[in-house]
């Protein structure tokens, strides 16, 4: 197995990242080849500032490597320094519906929330994120479930290619966790917890200290009832009950079981501390980490080779099987 996944460089990384996506990274290092990508391309598809985004990447970069991504068992880069991604971005466009682009939910939701420019870079992310995955033929892509419909495009746009010009590129699975693919805003429980759609109360930093991450919790929106069940009508609690299920490792339905009858004050209390010893190694290694910029950029330029390695051999045979360039001499 070949695992490719990013992460756009935010610098603020939650709760919804951490048990959708970081924790299946750290497991798939052990499960093959895997690559990791801090997207910082992605990152212009609205407006930011220069120097925020390398103070960002660096940021998210201390975050992953605290969490426990390992360089020696993981190539972990930047995206903007392996140019065969944007190159790949305008061969596939060829082979992208514009029509598809324009129906995907996040650029729908995202442009009619953009008060300046709608950037044509907003209706390419898809494209970009596809040339991410094809480049290195990656087979397995671990996300979360607001990601689905964007592996569903790099899917169609992977076959597009083979059909039209000839099996080169690999069509990769998204691989979604059955606990905690989908964390809801602690406030707005209907919303994803996001950076950028949700509420500042609503979202537990992977960064926030420990009282905050307990405030937060212990102040989720729940419903007027008493039972720690999942149902419909229960958003909050259900999303609570999700959180300790994926923090703890187990089903849903155990957390159910061991909380039957006791209230949602004890719940809630368990649900902090469980989430605070979780996420408080992470914090205290990411300090020592974040504070040694040379070393960050060490590891980021290390991975960024290995990773031009597999992408210029993939884009070699890109440019032959669509009439770029001369013909490859044969050995
Ligand atoms: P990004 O940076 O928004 O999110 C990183 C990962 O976190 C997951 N995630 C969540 N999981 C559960 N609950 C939530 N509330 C939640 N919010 C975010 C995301 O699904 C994602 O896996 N487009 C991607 C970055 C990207 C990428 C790629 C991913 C660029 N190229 C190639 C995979 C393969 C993004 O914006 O992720």
């Amino acid at each position: 197995m070949r695992t490719f996944s990013g992460i756009q460089p935010t610098g603020r990384k939650h709760l919804g990242n951490y048990l959708g996506a970081i924790v299946q990274w750290v497991a798939h290092q052990e499960r093959g080849e895997a690559i990791y990508c801090l997207v910082d391309l992605h990152a212009m598809s609205v407006p930011y500032e220069p120097a925020g985004l390398r103070e960002a990447v660096y940021d998210t970069a201390a975050t992953l490597l605290a969490a426990g991504l390992d360089p020696g068992r993981c190539i972990f880069f930047r995206q903007g320094d392996v140019h065969e991604h944007t190159e790949l971005t305008w061969m596939l466009s060829s082979v992208t519906a514009h029509g598809d682009l324009t129906r995907m939910h996040q650029f729908k939701e995202k442009s009619a929330a953009q008060r300046e420019l709608v950037s044509a870079a907003l209706l390419y992310y898809p494209v970009l994120m596809a040339a991410d995955v094809l480049v290195y033929r990656a087979t397995a892509v671990p996300v979360g479930d607001d990601q689905r419909q964007h592996i569903e495009l790099m899917r169609d746009v992977a076959a597009r290619f083979n059909a039209r010009f000839g099996e080169t590129l690999v069509v990769p699975e998204g691989h979604y966790p059955e606990v905690g693919a989908r964390i809801m805003d602690l406030q707005l429980p209907d919303r994803k917890m996001s950076t950028t759609g949700g509420s500042p109360q609503g979202t537990v930093y992977i960064l926030d200290d420990p009282k905050t991450v307990a405030k937060k919790i212990r102040s989720a929106v729940t419903d007027s009832g008493s039972e720690v069940v999942r149902a419909p009508d229960k958003p909050g609690i259900s999303n609570l009950i999700e959180i300790l299920a994926a923090v703890r490792g187990i089903a849903p339905h155990e957390i159910e079981a061991s909380f039957n009858g006791s209230g949602y004050g004890a719940f809630k209390g368990a649900v902090a501390d469980a989430v605070v010893e979780y996420l408080a190694p992470v914090r205290e290694r990411y300090e020592a980490l974040r504070a040694d910029e040379g070393e960050l950029e060490r590891i980021l330029a290390a991975g960024a080779e290995k990773a031009r390695a597999i992408a210029s051999t993939t884009m070699l045979d890109v440019r032959e099987a669509m009439g770029v360039g001369p013909v490859r001499a044969r050995q």
